[in-house]
Order: structure tokens, then sequence, then C-alpha cells
């Protein structure tokens, strides 16, 4: 499928974007492992996260909707049964590491595989951990690469030192822990998104944080939930920088997830000039939300490195648009991550932006991006990304003429029916 965007005069109006990923994938695998029924309204309904209900479906866990209400009828943390066959993550990252940390703690035998992208990302980063803490792995590679073969078992708690900041890690240590004797700790580098911690208290474990640790106390009794997913700041940031870089632009996104951990691209795009107002602030769920208002301006470029790297990991290829119709240079750095994502999108941000004729420079942690010039319209690609697709379709609403994005339908991803809300604020 193509997407075919126009430069366009401003952006106006009244939003709101699908449910938060990471949330929605946690609150079906929590749901599964809690007691009793668990509730979730405004689920993601994007590929990665029905590869979760897909996944628990096939470990007996009852999962139904109904009028957009997902209903998991949760077993306890002894509930899931041994699948009959192999576990398919897609595309989905989170689903594949949090669902490893889940199988370490298993008295069962599964393999988990994926598609072609998540075949060939770091698995070894998790099961190096979850193999301390007694699980055994089979795979490619000293099993660090999907398809893997989980032998779970007992468990005993360890307190690891994370060589990343990463949530999916993290996480998949803590879901083990759960199954642990004793209290798990994980010690990042720096923090990342802490919905794991926040949701595990929400469901009835006992969770300690202290800045970069966070520790579960082993076998909880968690109990079934009613949650409602706030809008993903990652969906929105697709609007906010469309609306910052367009001039005249006045957009406001209802009810989004406004976590600390998760917020990076709005200080940002103040930095680089853009107006924002925040209103409606209240807490969904544990998780703090708001509606966001950004108007357009003259953006200035800006340097974006060190601690704010985790929280902005996912907005970096649409902050690199941002940058690119800026005034100056804008520097990334610290953002190595981004090479062993969906897909390497330091790589495929410079490739696609390059063809606007943008002057980007590839870093091995970064970029460096020239701003300022015009961007032309242009045919370009998504990489198979939903992320790239997205972030090259608002730079395609300030490049002079047309724009195609091919292999748009990865964007189904996370955003199902981006292309509409897209259209809704579009004033031509
Ligand atoms: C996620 C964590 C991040 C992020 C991904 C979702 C999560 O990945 O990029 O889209 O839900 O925990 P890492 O943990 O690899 O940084």
């Amino acid at each position: 499928m193509e997407l075919t965007v126009k430069q366009c005069r401003s952006l106006r109006g009244r939003i709101s974007v699908p449910g938060d990923k990471s949330i929605s994938h946690r609150a079906v695998m929590l749901g599964a492992l809690a007691r009793g029924k668990t509730e979730i309204s405004n689920y993601l309904m994007g590929e990665d996260c029905l590869s979760t209900i897909k996944c628990f479906k096939a470990m007996g866990v009852d999962i139904s909707e109904n009028n957009g209400v997902i209903t998991v009828q949760g077993g306890g943390l002894q509930g899931l049964k041994e699948p009959e066959d192999v576990l398919d993550c897609g595309n989905s990252g989170t689903t594949a590491r949090l669902l490893l940390g889940i199988l370490a703690g298993q008295p069962f035998f599964s393999v988990l595989t994926g598609d072609q992208s998540l075949r060939r990302r770091p698995m070894g980063r998790v099961t190096t951990p979850l193999a301390q803490m007694g699980a055994g792995f089979a795979g490619r590679k000293q099993g660090t690469l999907l398809p893997l073969a989980v032998r779970g078992g007992k468990l005993k708690a360890i307190h690891y030192k994370t060589p990343v900041a990463s949530a999916q890690l993290k996480s998949s240590i803590l879901m083990a822990g759960l199954f642990a004797g004793g209290k798990t700790v994980v010690e990042e580098p720096v923090k990342s998104r802490d919905h794991t911690e926040r949701m595990l208290q929400l469901f009835g474990a006992r969770v300690e944080v202290d800045g970069c640790t966070a520790a579960v106390q082993g076998q909880p009794e968690l109990t079934g939930q009613k949650l409602t997913v706030p809008g993903d700041i990652s969906s929105a940031a697709f609007f906010l920088v469309a609306a910052a870089i367009v001039p005249g632009s006045d957009v406001t996104i209802e009810g989004v997830g406004l976590n600390p951990t998760r917020n990076g691209i709005l200080e940002v795009l103040q930095n680089m000039g853009a107006r924002i107002d925040i209103t409606n602030r209240g807490l969904e769920s544990g998780e703090p939300v708001g509606d966001v208002r950004v108007r357009g301006g003259m953006l200035k470029g800006t340097v974006i490195d060190g601690d704010i790297i985790p929280r902005l990991i996912d907005e970096i290829p649409v902050l690199a648009v941002a940058a690119a119709v800026a005034q100056g240079k804008t520097i990334f750095r610290d953002a190595a991550e981004l090479r062993v994502k969906e897909t390497d999108r330091i790589a495929a941000v410079a490739g696609e932006l390059a063809k606007f004729g943008v002057k980007i420079e590839e870093q091995p942690d970064g970029m460096i991006i020239e701003g300022g010039k015009p961007l032309t319209g242009t045919v370009c690609t998504s990489h198979g990304d939903h992320r790239i697709g997205m972030a090259m379709a608002v730079a395609g609403l300030a490049a002079s003429g047309k724009t195609v994005v091919q292999d748009a339908e990865i964007i189904n991803i996370s955003f199902p029916g981006f292309e509409n809300v897209l259209k809704s604020i579009i004033v031509e």
C-alpha cells in the first residue's frame, strides 16, 4: 500500500490517538497472570498488541473483545498451559522480550518466533539474565536470536545491572521475578519507561522503585483489574511534530499519556520553539494523562542526547523531521539503540530524509542534521517500519509538491487509522 501526502497550508483540529502500545501489551500479560477478570478499555488494536493476545490465547487464556473492551479471564500465576505450537510474536519486540520473561518461569516447554525483522533483533540481552535465574534457551547464535526454544522452570531471584536502558529488558526480568522466590532487582544505567512497575502495583504486586532501580517481590497474588489505556504519546508524536513544523497550525490531541519516562518529545519541541500547552491533566489506571495543544512556528535546531534519549527513543525518527525543517543544526547522540529497532532507524531516517533533499550525516550513535533548507516531495519507503512510514508522511506535509510513502501498510503495527486522523486535520 502507498500513502500519498501533499504539502499543506496548516493543520487544525482536535483529535485523539489509539491506546498506548506498551501499556496495552502489559495489560493483557498481567491480566493473564492475575486471578479473575481484567477489563481493558481503549486497548490498541494494532498488529503488535494483537500478537500478544494471540500468544496468550495459545496458552489457554480466555480473551475476548466486546464493544471495544478486551476481557481477559486470568488463571493466576500458575494458570498458563503449554502451547501446542510455536508462539508467533510477529513484529513485536515487546511481546517477544516480556513473554520470554514469563515463559522462563513456566513448568513447560515453548518456542517463540517472529517476523523477519524480529528474528534479526537481539534477544541475548534478555536470555542472559533469564538463564542466570534458571531458565534454559536454545536458538541460533548461542540462543540470542529468535526462533528460541524455552525450557522454563524454578527461578531464583537476581540483582541484575543492565548494560542498556531498555524497558523491554527490565520488564522481562521483572516478569520472571514474579515466578522467583524473593526479591528480583533490576538496575539500569538510565531510567527507561516504567509502565511495568506502575501496572504491577495496580495488580497488587509489591514493587520498589528507587531512581534507576526497580524491584519486585516474587510469588505475589495478582488480582484482575479494570483499566483504561491512555492515548499513545508515541503515536501523538507524529501530529505534534506535524503541527510544530507547519506554521499557522493549531492541533489538540486529547487523552494522551504523559508518563514522565515517555514525554521527552514535549521538552524537545518546546526547546526548538513550538508552543505547547497541556490541559485536563488527570490519572488513568496509574498513568498521567492530559490534552496536548501544539501551535507551529519557526523552529530552531537543538542537541538531543544523554538521559533524555530513553524518554523519546521511539520519537527520534519524527524528531529528525522536525530537525530537517528547523533553522540550524540538530545533533542526536547516545542513541545507538536505534540501530536495533524494527529496522536500523539511523540508517533508514538518513536514507529517506536525504531523498527530500535534507542534509543529514549518520553517526554510529545518532545523526547530525543541517536544517532549514526547503524539503522537496519525493517517493520514499517505510523500510517495513511503522514509525519510519509515519515520520516520512509528516515530512511530506512540509515538502513541496507530493510525497509517496511506499510499504505504508506497516503503519497498522501501531496506528490503525493513521491516514484518516491525519487527513481530518489537514487544511489544504
Ligand atoms: C518498549 C520499550 C522500548 C521501545 C519499544 C517499546 C516497551 O524498547 O522502543 O517501542 O514497551 O517496553 P527498548 O526496551 O528496547 O528500549
